[in-house]
């Protein structure tokens, strides 16, 4: 079938099938399919959709566009079962920092590849460069031997992880196709898939911080991302949890960092932090089969209270080279050198937050970056001084600015500010958690 018929067929509404798909990627990945045609293509998906398995099937098109990671090296029983997690991002989401060393603690192995940065999210990847030396561009070779050593490492994607996806991924940044619901489970269970893990737990997040802002969006792509990795025959389940405030008080690479450490010790962080992370970390220990989910919670907090997760972080900071006295002592990591305190304009409850807002705040201050190619400034970010539904006096502190640029304060205080919503009364709180699809 040729290109211009695939492009008719979906355009009409009509399903394409496995083997349409498989050309198409396959055509597409080898340059015999032009940019223009599959941006039309692109487009008729986006209006038309996809249903389950057009989804499955372009999810195992794009993940046979490249090379298997294949972690049975791992196992070190025939009941070993390796365990993934994604996460569709937010602000100051750092749970995979802390959910690794955790389940890596409780004799899982974890083979991650993260990403960075994307808009006004964080990526694992460049939280992990904010310690000096660490390592995240590993050979296939190093990445297996660190694991094999010490149960746990975490690298950036190899450029073979689905090559197809990567391809249309730039190609739909630029035809406004990103936000397509098949589309994105495609593009993030490829990469899951092909990374090797017997089991994939999705932590997808809705609210003013998240891509899927609506939790009707966010339901729809966990239910199709879930029926995907288990069409795909990898066991997989997803939480639905709240992103309509950032997560914890750090946002800013080197900050969210100290903030896990901080967890991981045990010292006083955010209940929602630690709560969602002990979830996370309990959930992928129940998919690994590691008992029912009511001991997989005792089995996270024991790792967090023994120092067992703590020790794991540092052992995953040494093998990929980075200082781990760094992670014994985080006063180490370098300091932004302007810390500048924002205070509340009036009084009031705080009740809601613009997430994604606060998340260009810190961007501005030089945590995140606008193009690709712009290097991140690690210790730059914004310490919350507040919650949701706190009662704050004019003039009271609500964040600290760090940043080493202090002409960008005013920009992004303003932007700060404006992301904040100042009430009578306290608003109805919102669950942490929403959801569980596949669980
Ligand atoms: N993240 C991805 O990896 N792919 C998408 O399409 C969107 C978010």
């Amino acid at each position: 079938m040729r290109i211009y018929e695939v492009i008719t067929k979906k355009k009409r509404g009509e399903a394409l099938t496995a083997t349409e798909i498989r050309n198409v990627i396959e055509g597409f990945t080898h340059g015999e399919i032009a940019d223009y045609h599959m941006a039309a293509l692109l487009m008729a998906v986006y209006f038309r959709g996809m249903n389950a398995e057009e989804t499955a099937a372009l999810t195992m098109a794009m993940v046979e566009s490249g090379e298997y990671v294949d972690l049975k090296p791992l196992k070190h029983t025939e009941k070993t079962i390796t365990v993934d997690k994604h996460s569709t991002g937010g602000v100051g989401d750092k749970t995979t920092l802390a959910v690794v060393p955790i389940v890596a603690a409780c004799g899982v192995p974890i083979a991650k590849m993260s990403g960075r940065g994307l808009g006004h999210t964080g990526g694992t990847i460049d939280k992990l460069e904010a310690i000096p030396g660490f390592n995240t561009k590993l050979s296939g070779a190093e990445f297996m031997g660190i694991v094999k050593k010490i149960g746990l490492c975490v690298a950036g994607q190899s450029a073979n992880l689905a090559p197809a996806d990567k391809r249309l991924y730039a190609l739909r940044d630029v035809t406004a196709t990103v936000d397509s619901i098949p589309l994105i489970a495609a593009s993030i269970m490829s990469k899951k898939i092909a990374a090797g893990a017997d089991a994939i737990l999705l932590d997808v997040k809705t609210g003013s911080g998240a891509f899927m802002k609506s939790l009707e969006d966010a339901r729809a792509l966990a239910q199709i991302m879930v029926e995907t990795g288990n069409n795909c025959g990898r066991k997989t389940a997803a939480i639905i949890t709240d992103m309509s405030a950032p997560l914890g008080s750090a946002i800013g690479n080197s900050l969210e960092l100290i903030e896990v450490i901080q967890l991981l010790k045990g010292e006083r962080i955010s209940q929602n932090l630690l709560q969602l992370c002990e979830e996370l970390a309990a959930n992928m220990l129940f998919l690994a089969e590691k008992g029912e989910l009511k001991e997989c919670r005792v089995l996270a907090k024991e790792a967090i209270t023994s120092g067992g997760a703590l020790q794991k972080l540092a052992d995953m900071v040494e093998a990929q080279g980075g200082n781990r006295s760094y992670i014994e002592s985080p006063a180490q990591f370098p300091q932004a050198k302007t810390v500048a305190e924002i205070t509340a304009p009036h009084s009031g409850y705080i009740t809601e937050t613009d997430t994604e807002g606060i998340g260009i705040a810190a961007m501005i201050l030089g945590a995140g970056r606008t193009r690709p190619e712009d290097e991140i400034d690690y210790s730059a970010g914004i310490v919350l001084n507040f919650g949701i539904n706190d009662y704050v006096e004019k003039g009271q502190v609500l964040a600290r600015f760090h940043t080493n640029s202090q002409p960008l304060i005013s920009e992004a205080s303003e932007k700060f500010l404006q992301s904040l919503t100042f009430s009578n009364s306290p608003a109805k709180p919102l669950p942490l958690i929403h959801e569980r699809i596949g669980l």
